[in-house]
C-alpha cells in the first residue's frame, strides 16, 4: 500500500506510551487531548507480554495503532484500533487490519466494531457482520457489586486451573455447549498451559471432583477482557450455576471492561447479568481462519 505521507508499521511496543495514545484517542475524534501523560507504566499494564500491537508511524510519531489479544491457539480479539484525525481516510486503518488479518489468519478473529467508520472498514479489511452474534458489555467499575461466595452457597468450588485428570470432561464440557472449536484447540494445544496461556484465565466449577461448568476469559489483566467461552453441563442447567459462574467472572475482573459475542440463545442470561446488547452501537465482525 502507498501512503501521501511516508508510513511505517512496526509491532515494537517501545514506539508507544500513553501521550501516543492519548494523542490517537483525542484525535481519532477530533477532541482535546487530556494531556494526563503521567503514566509510565502504561504500555507494560496494557499491552502485557502476550498482547500484541501494531503501530503506524510518520516521522517517527505513532498516528495509529490495533491492540490485539489472544490466547494463541482459537481466538484473536482486536480490542482497540484507532488513527488519528490528520491521517483518517488514507488506508492507514485498512492497512493496521490487513497486518491483523495476516498475523492472526490462523486463529478467529473478532472485533466489537463501534459505529461507522469502523463497521465499513471491517468489511473493507474482510471480516464479516455476524449477524447471529450479539455484542454485549459492560463498563469496568472499581465498585462492582459482585457477590463474594455465590459458587461456594450453592456446595461448588470454583478452579482456576485445569488438573490433567479433568481435561476430557473439560471438552466433553465445551462440546455440549456447541464450542466445539475451543474443545479441539484444548486437544490440539497438548499441554493444558498453552489452553491457558498468558492472558488466560480459566474458571473451572467443581461439584466435589466433578466439573460442572468452564469459562475462559482473555484479557490484559488491566482495562479490559473478553468471555471467550461460558459453559455449564447439560444436566446441570437452569440451577443458577451460569448466574452464580458469571457472577465470579465478572467479581474477578470488575474492574475492567467485559465484552463477549453472544448466541442470540444465551443474551437475555448476559442481559441478566449487567451485561447488556450493544446493538445499537456495535456489531461483531469476524474472520474465519481459511476465510479470504
Ligand atoms: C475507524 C478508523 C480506525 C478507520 O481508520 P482510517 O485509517 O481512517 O481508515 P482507512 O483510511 O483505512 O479506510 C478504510 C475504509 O474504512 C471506511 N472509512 C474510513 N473512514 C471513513 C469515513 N470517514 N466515512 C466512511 N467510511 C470510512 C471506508 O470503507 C474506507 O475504505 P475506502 O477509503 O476505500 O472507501 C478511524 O476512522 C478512527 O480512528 N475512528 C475513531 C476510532 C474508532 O471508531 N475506532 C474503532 C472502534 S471499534
Amino acid at each position: 500500500m502507498t501512503f501521501a505521507t511516508p508510513i511505517s508499521f512496526t509491532e515494537d511496543k517501545t514506539v508507544f506510551d500513553y501521550a501516543a495514545w492519548d494523542r490517537i484517542w483525542a484525535g481519532a475524534f477530533d477532541d482535546a487531548p487530556s494531556q494526563n501523560t503521567d503514566a509510565p507504566l502504561w504500555v507494560s499494564k496494557n499491552l502485557p507480554d502476550g498482547s500484541h500491537g501494531i503501530f503506524a508511524l510518520a516521522d517517527d510519531e505513532v498516528v495509529g495503532f490495533v491492540s490485539v489479544f489472544t490466547d494463541d491457539i482459537l481466538h484473536a480479539w482486536i480490542a482497540d484500533i484507532a488513527v488519528h484525525s490528520d491521517h483518517q481516510r488514507t488506508g492507514i486503518g485498512k492497512e493496521l487490519l490487513r497486518c491483523v488479518t495476516e498475523k492472526f489468519g490462523h486463529l478467529s478473529i473478532k472485533i466489537h466494531a463501534v459505529q461507522e467508520p469502523a463497521q465499513s472498514l471491517c468489511a473493507k479489511a474482510g471480516l464479516t457482520h455476524r449477524t447471529d452474534l450479539t455484542p454485549c458489555a459492560r463498563k469496568g467499575a472499581e465498585q462492582g457489586t459482585w457477590q463474594a461466595d455465590a459458587l461456594a452457597e450453592m456446595g461448588l468450588s470454583v478452579s482456576n486451573d485445569i488438573a490433567p485428570g479433568h481435561k476430557t470432561k473439560v471438552q466433553e464440557l465445551l462440546t455440549g455447549a456447541g464450542f466445539q472449536s475451543a474443545s479441539a484447540a484444548l486437544d490440539a494445544s497438548g499441554g493444558l498451559e498453552k489452553f491457558l496461556g498468558s492472558l488466560v484465565t480459566a474458571f473451572l466449577v467443581l461439584d466435589g471432583d466433578e466439573p460442572v461448568a468452564f469459562a475462559r476469559v482473555i484479557s490484559n489483566n488491566s482495562n479490559a477482557a473478553w468471555l471467550s467461552e461460558l459453559c455449564v453441563r447439560e444436566d446441570r442447567r437452569c440451577e443458577g450455576i451460569g448466574t452464580a459462574l458469571l457472577n465470579d467472572v465478572n467479581r474477578t475482573f470488575a474492574s475492567q471492561a467485559l465484552y463477549l459475542a453472544a448466541p442470540s440463545s444465551t443474551v437475555a442470561f448476559f442481559e441478566g447479568q449487567e451485561m447488556p446488547p450493544k446493538t445499537k452501537w456495535v456489531k461483531v465482525f469476524h474472520m474465519v481462519p481459511g476465510e479470504t
